[in-house]
């Protein structure tokens, strides 16, 4: 372990979502505490904003390099605190390093413009400048790559940052933080907060004068809240909320590279992203093939505790959870949905429900409009590239849509059509530090990863220059 941790109940107890059991328990962070800690950071982040673009690229790389050095270690603490897989949670590790390598370099390209002029003697140009001291809330299902991807941009643009990490997975940040400073990030700079106290924080990061921005993943509803919250101190914000992602299946799709983008899309994480497929629209002609392909596959999937080796099928991260897909699944069930795999809380434990395939599913269920957050997939039948748009886009979400056709003319036609901040044509993952990551309507505000995120921490400064004719 990187850090200390205290005797149960004298803090924020962390359990393994496998086996239930309690793994370490850190120190709780009041909202007063995390105050004091905001105007650290504030006090530390001129002399880190004065330094030069190059010169927090090669702090930051450092931190890049160093978490990549532990990335076994990290992986084992994102396993035994979200439950993922090792196999995945290796992989969040490299996901979320990537964050800060792209990002250190991006800082160094934080250009400024000149303007034609608008009148004889005077000199239009821009610059752009740190945001200041910044707060972000992230959640349990990326422990580290919802941190990284928020603070990298963040400090490579000359910010500070206080992170309150989610409730459940803690010590994946703890631990960043401990690499961020031996990386030679002041320590003041950059802390990480955890509280038993998540409303108390929330408002204290949207109302506290010295947060110029506020960056937050998580659910719509607690978006909505923090947005209101927001408005009194006019709080700059980033919003990555939920999602209801349509994974549409044409005729003419290629249907076994289908397959393979569901299995990759949907049981990502044991279906817990927000870009998990989350309704799967299958044409008429192909749909009795593709379910039964479907079928075969999520036979071979592996439930059990994430640290067991072949594990592909983690546990959800509590039973609160497992209540929340159960219930969906009964109510698509009544409504008149077919089980065809799955439907119920796995063997492996209280924590577990089994990777489940539902047909007959209508756009009106529950099971459709509800982001599942657990390995279901729910069926929908449809009839022509009309009927699937319309289904696809009858949602308040926007985050992520997929799907999977190879008429050239229909693929520009629907990749226009989507309502959504993110579209992958015949692909199932779409996430990458290169790319921006972002919804429209109520999946949130503001892009995350790609040139676009370094935005997300400047603040455009238009100066006019004039007597330069005198
Ligand atoms: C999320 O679920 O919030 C993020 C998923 C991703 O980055 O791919």
């Amino acid at each position: 372990m990187l850090f200390a941790t205290l005797a149960a109940g004298e803090g924020l107890d962390v359990l393994n979502p496998a086996t239930e059991n309690r793994i370490a328990t850190v120190r709780s962070y009041s909202p007063e505490e995390i105050a004091g800690l905001i105007e650290r950071a504030d006090a530390a982040r001129p002399v880190w904003a004065a330094r030069t673009a190059k010169d927090r690229a090669v702090v930051l790389r450092r931190w890049h390099d160093l978490i990549m050095a532990r990335q076994d270690d990290l992986a084992a603490l994102v396993t035994a605190e979200s439950g993922k897989p090792l196999a995945e949670a290796r992989g969040e590790v490299a996901y979320g390093a990537a964050f800060i390598e792209w990002f250190a370099e991006e800082g160094k390209r934080a250009y400024g413009e000149t303007i034609p002029t608008f009148a004889p003697g005077k000199r239009v140009l821009t610059i752009r400048q740190a945001v200041g001291t910044c707060a972000a809330i992230t959640p349990w299902n990326f422990p580290i790559a919802m941190i990284t991807r928020k603070v990298a941009p963040a400090l490579a643009a000359g910010c500070a940052m206080v992170v309150k990490p989610a409730e459940a997975t803690p010590l994946s940040a703890l631990a960043l933080e401990v690499l961020a400073h031996e990386a030679g990030i002041p320590a003041d700079l950059f802390r990480i907060a955890p509280t038993d106290d998540p409303a108390g924080v929330g408002t204290l990061f949207c109302t506290h004068p010295l947060v110029r921005k506020l960056s937050f993943t998580g659910s719509t509803r607690v978006g909505q809240i923090l947005m209101e919250q927001a408005a009194a101190n006019v709080t700059r914000l980033s919003l990555e909320l939920g999602g209801n992602a349509p994974f549409i299946v044409f005729d003419d799709a290629d249907l076994d590279a289908a397959v393979d983008g569901l299995m990759a899309s949907k049981f990502r994480n044991a279906g817990q992203t927000c870009v998990c497929a989350n309704r799967i629209l299958v044409q008429d002609g192909v749909h009795d093939a593709f379910v039964a392909k479907v079928a075969e596959r999520v036979a071979g999937l592996v439930v059990g505790d994430g640290a067991a080796s072949g594990v592909t099928i983690g546990p959800l991260i509590n039973r609160a959870a497992v209540g929340k897909v159960r219930e969906l699944v009964g109510a698509a069930r009544k409504a008149g949905a077919s089980v065809i795999s799955g439907g119920k809380q796995s063997d492996a434990g209280a924590g577990f429900f089994e990777p489940t395939i539902l047909t007959g599913v209508r756009p009106d269920m529950a099971v459709a409009s509800a982001e599942i957050f657990g390995p279901v997939v729910p069926v929908i039948r449809f009839v022509d590239e009309a009927d699937a748009i319309r289904i696809a886009n009858d949602t308040p979400f926007g985050l992520a849509a997929y799907f999977y056709a190879r008429d050239m003319g229909r693929i520009w036609r629907v990749m226009e059509a989507l309502e959504y901040g993110m579209v992958g044509v015949n692909d199932g993952i779409i996430s990458t530090e290169v790319a921006p990551f972002g919804g429209i309507k109520h999946s949130g505000l503001g892009r995350e990863g790609s040139r676009h995120g370094l935005d997300e921490y400047l603040e455009l400064k238009y100066c006019l220059m004039g007597g330069i004719d005198r």
